[in-house]
């Protein structure tokens, strides 16, 4: 479920795998608040990060861990990340080692991932010093990389300060920038903990949404020194995959202790405001009553295991699509992550040219905008970045009606909207519009919902049939000026309006034959809608395939299977109330339009039309075998996809001459599918090719 820029990943090292969305604890090498072998034994923490340039300063940290390697000197066998004195250049004016000699220092002590000497760019330099920061960072980025040799992964900062283009550039400069083996590993983000120090909250996301416009999507990001639980889930759920902090120790020294929803001070404390192992066996009196050294180890321990536990929580919600909801929820706890959280909510409502809108609209377009699973009520669920991408397919794709139940083929007369029920209209609101519908043929019928105006014929997709909110909620009709605009999205501002309310059992002139011929009409506009709006194919299509369509129902009144003609297309999705194809559906799509899409290679543009055909993705020749006999599309096996593709919705896989080799569900963007190389591309629901492949 893709939710957000949200994603789990895993970077590979040499020292074992780091499972992200993860923080790397800071382990000052000089003052070891909390030991790595215990925080790898105890919280199973596989990854630190440490100073390369504080140990290589150091004569005897230094000696120790060229003689030995950084493992054996921290004492610690997970994986090793190290910062390379950009950040002490910044506390401290300047540093005195050279570009070269810290990365071939990380790289001879047996790091890691390593990280190359960037620029620190401070917030309040100017537009030329920040300029300068990017240009040379850049500049060092071909020495670093080749210091670093075949072993040592490295980081490569990207700057910029408050600038978005300049984010932007970084980005993609660091990102061009190819080594002899390789390029960067990560990205982190730099010069931001000046930001955090200060709570500005809105410009840490504008520029992370900056940055991730030209980085790529299998290009680990790391938001530097951004270590307080409190901003995990937002970043998280815009893209961020790796932390770092000395938080949990720095603030442990102060007597604070983190919490998810913010810093709490240990001072007059009764009760503790969340638990730990660490604190649970101690009131705070007794805590406050501590030696100084033993209670911020005591401290320490706690906020290690808050941010543990906060990031669990966090890729636990990235694993069930409701990351964007926590980050939601989190926002309420501080007036300025609130602050932040709402800017970016208009930079997804109102996107803007420049690499933040260019972000935004791809965060919102990677999102599944379907779901099967309930949809919490909340005052800020018009904003969220699934039911944005839901309501854009809506306004882009879905046309009124072009004939009518009684043959008519002329203008809609008039919109209904049924409103006063929720969901299952099919069981609350079938009737009314079957009158509706008699009484006057030529009705569009509409639906209240509290997220507003959906067609009749979308009465099962979810989320707008599984909307968690209070009932009253159902009976609220939506005031004028929402009505228009809504209306005027669905191109429908035109047409006289009539609201009814939902009658359990109306009475009206519909005899039993007219009630049938309506029912039958409302099924196929809704596989004609489910088909403009989720596969892109065009309603004039969609009504030539669905031309004397039947369906047979399940026992609760549901289409179970639509046949075009006598062959059995499309088995509608009970959960979502989206559609599968079956072989048979994906040919009569895939004939609409037998071509291959363009390779990556050639640049992957969007088409101009609202409804371009079923996505296709574009397989490479070794894989024909084994997907053409239905096993997923692996990503490194795409050599080219359609931009439109929806994760969560029916594709169809082709090769270079555009034939079809199998169908399946888009598991993965079209972005995505251009630069990863694990991972599935496509859930193949079945291969097409199955019987010239056994024939070979
Ligand atoms: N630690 C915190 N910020 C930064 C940064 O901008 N660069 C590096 N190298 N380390 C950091």
């Amino acid at each position: 479920m893709r939710d957000g820029a949200a994603r789990l990943g895993r970077l590979h090292t040499r020292h074992g795998v780091l499972d992200t969305p993860m923080l790397l604890p800071v382990i000052n090498p000089n003052i070891r608040t909390i030991e790595p072998r215990e925080m790898w034994e105890k919280y199973r923490v596989n990854g630190l990060i440490t100073n390369s340039y504080v140990t290589w300063k150091h004569e005897k940290l230094r000696e120790s861990a060229l003689a030995d390697g950084i493992h054996a000197l921290l004492d610690y066998p997970g994986v090793i990340v190290t910062d390379s004195g950009t950040f002490q250049s910044y506390v401290y004016g300047d540093v005195e080692v050279g570009v070269e000699e810290i990365v071939e220092f990380q790289r001879d002590i047996g790091v890691d991932v390593g990280t190359m000497l960037d620029v620190f760019g401070r917030p309040d330099m100017s537009r030329e010093e920040i300029e300068h920061a990017v240009e040379e960072t850049a500049a060092r980025a071909p020495a670093s990389l080749a210091a670093a040799g075949e072993n040592l992964l490295l980081n490569g900062p990207v700057q910029g300060g408050l600038h978005e283009d300049l984010r932007a550039e970084a980005g993609r400069l660091m990102c061009e920038v190819e080594g002899e083996h390789r390029g960067f590993a990560v990205h982190p983000i730099g010069g931001i903990v000046p930001l955090m120090e200060r709570q500005r909250y809105r410009e840490l996301f504008e520029i992370l949404l900056a940055a991730r416009a030209t980085i790529p999507p299998n290009r680990p990001i790391h938001l530097f020194g951004c270590g307080h639980p409190l901003l995990f889930p937002m970043s998280i759920a815009l893209g961020a995959d790796l932390f770092d902090s000395a938080a949990y120790a720095l603030f442990a020294r102060d007597d604070r202790l983190l919490t998810p929803t913010g810093t709490v001070k240990l001072g007059e404390l009764t009760e503790w405001p969340t638990h730990s192992t660490a604190l649970f066996s101690y009131t705070p009196a007794e805590v406050r009553a501590m030696e100084r050294n033993e209670r911020s180890v005591l401290l320490a321990h706690h906020n290690l295991e808050i941010t543990q536990a906060e990031l669990a929580r966090c890729r636990e919600a990235v694993r069930n699509g409701t990351i964007w909801r926590l980050a939601e929820q989190r926002s309420h706890a501080s007036p300025r992550l609130r602050e932040a959280f709402e800017w970016v909510l208009e930079q997804f409502e109102e996107t803007e040219e420049g690499p933040v809108g260019e972000s935004s609209l791809r965060t919102i377009a990677s999102t599944d905008p379907v779901r099967g699973s309930s949809e919490q009520f909340s005052d800020d669920i018009d904003s969220r970045p699934h039911l944005l991408h839901l309501n854009a397919l809506l306004a882009m794709r879905w046309r009124r009606p072009g004939s009518w139940w009684d043959g008519s083929s002329n203008s809609p007369e008039r919109v209904v909207i049924l409103t006063g029920e929720g969901p299952p209209w099919r069981d609350t609101a079938l009737g009314t519009a079957i009158e509706a519908l008699a009484d006057e043929p030529r009705t569009v019928v509409l639906i209240s919902t509290p997220i507003g105006l959906i067609p009749f014929t979308l009465e099962d997709v979810s989320p707008w049939c599984h909307i968690d909110c209070p009932e009253s909620l159902w009976n609220m009709i939506l005031d004028e000026d929402e009505i228009d605009v809504w209306l005027d999205d669905l191109g429908l501002g035109d047409i006289p309006l009539d609201i009814h309310i939902c009658q359990p059992d109306p009475e009206g002139e519909a005899g039993a034959e007219n009630r049938a011929a309506i029912r039958t009409w409302i099924d196929r506009c809704a596989i004609v809608d489910k088909l403009s709006l989720l596969c892109a194919i065009s309603p004039e299509d969609a009504c030539s395939l669905t031309e004397g369509m039947t369906a047979r129902r399940s026992r609760t009144d549901r289409m179970i299977n639509v046949n075009f003609g006598d062959e059995h297309c499309i088995s509608p999705r009970l959960p979502d109330g989206a559609l599968s194809l079956t072989l048979i559906g994906a040919r009569r799509l895939h004939a609409l339009n037998p071509t291959a899409p363009s390779r990556f290679d050639e640049g992957v543009t969007a088409s101009d039309s609202d409804h371009p055909g079923i996505p296709r993705v574009l397989l490479m020749d070794d894989a024909i075998p084994f997907v053409g006999l239905g096993r997923n599309v692996i990503q490194g096996f795409v050599l080219g996809a359609d931009a439109h593709l929806i994760v969560g919705q029916p594709c169809l896989v082709v090769d270079s001459h555009g034939n079809l080799v199998a169908h399946g569900t888009a598991n993965a963007t079209a972005d995505d599918m251009a630069f990863f190389t694990k991972g599935i591309a496509v859930k193949v629901r079945d291969g097409a090719m199955k019987d010239e492949l056994k024939e070979t």
